[in-house]
């Protein structure tokens, strides 16, 4: 593995699935890892398993967070070198019954909250980064629904069609920084969002508040299907491809969405 020995890296949502594999990818090629998430006891776990990593527990919906979340992760790691704005939720449903708080809720954690953190880091950025120092890295997790679009997810797929104007806007704001800002959009990866359901979808909560997640059992297979590969993938695979952005093979790359869909293009 390549190493990221030195480096400092923030995880967004890596109490779970894609995050929690992340930062144990990050880690394992020596980064030291902020472990983000909603859930302390999630990011407590994950953090208390991976040396140097250190957990801050807090919701990125408040509006206060990405500021003390920087401000933080510098401190704790004395600089930051990659941020992973991973953390997410799905609330999907037809748009004729969708209500402005899914809207709003959608956007506002898939890009509002993007947009805080980045906003924040690029503050400190603009105190410590030029075109000599050492290159830095943003990545920023989308998805093919962003993309292509998909039936009953029209919040959740404009918040993450939002994030890709956002890197590649600041793909171009900070290439003086030295930092590289590059998109990985997955399709089907195989965590509590896609857990197989047989009639009714799956509950998870978030905040309190009962959302359903999931993959029918049919979805599944029309997932492995579409896929050249003939399956979904893991939180691993999503992991090795954020990593490949982090990692200084990547630093002529900047501004991309990164497909990591197993060959699925719809
Ligand atoms: N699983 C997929 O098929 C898939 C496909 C494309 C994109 N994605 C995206 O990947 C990202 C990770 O999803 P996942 O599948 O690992 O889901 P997950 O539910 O397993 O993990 C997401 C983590 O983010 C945390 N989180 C949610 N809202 C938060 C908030 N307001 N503040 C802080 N943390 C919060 C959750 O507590 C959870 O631990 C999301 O942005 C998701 O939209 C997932």
């Amino acid at each position: 593995m390549i190493g990221l020995e030195g480096k400092s890296a923030l995880v967004t949502g890596s109490g779970r699935g894609i995050g929690a594999a992340t930062a144990k990818k990050l880690s394992q090629a020596g980064a030291r890892v902020i472990v983000n998430d909603l859930d302390a006891d999630v990011a407590e776990e994950v953090a208390n398993s991976l040396p140097g990593s250190i957990p801050y527990p807090a919701d990125l919906n408040d509006p206060e967070a990405a500021d003390s979340l920087i401000d933080f992760s510098v401190d704790a790691l004395g600089g930051l070198d990659i941020v992973v704005n991973n953390a997410g939720y799905i609330w999907h449903s037809a748009i004729h019954n969708m209500s402005d708080e899914q809207w709003e809720s959608m956007l506002d954690i898939h890009a509002g909250a993007q947009f805080r953190i980045l906003r924040a880091y690029g503050r400190w950025l603009r105190q410590n980064a030029d075109r000599s120092s050492e290159m830095r890295k943003v990545v920023n997790i989308s998805s093919t629904v962003g993309m292509f679009g998909s039936p009953t997810q029209l919040a959740y797929s404009a918040g993450k069609a939002a994030v890709l104007g956002i890197t590649k806007t600041l793909a171009k704001e900070w290439g003086r920084f030295n930092v590289t800002v590059n998109a990985v959009a997955f399709g089907a990866i195989d965590t509590r969002l896609t857990s197989p359901y047989e009639k009714e979808p799956n509950i998870s909560m978030v905040k309190g508040q009962p959302r359903k997640v999931g993959l029918s059992v049919e979805q599944i297979k029309q997932s492995e299907i579409a896929s050249p590969l003939g399956r979904i993938g893991s939180p691993e695979d999503a992991a090795n491809a954020i990593y490949l952005m982090c990692i200084p093979e990547s630093n002529w790359i900047t501004g991309e969405v990164i497909l990591a869909s197993g060959g699925v293009r719809n």
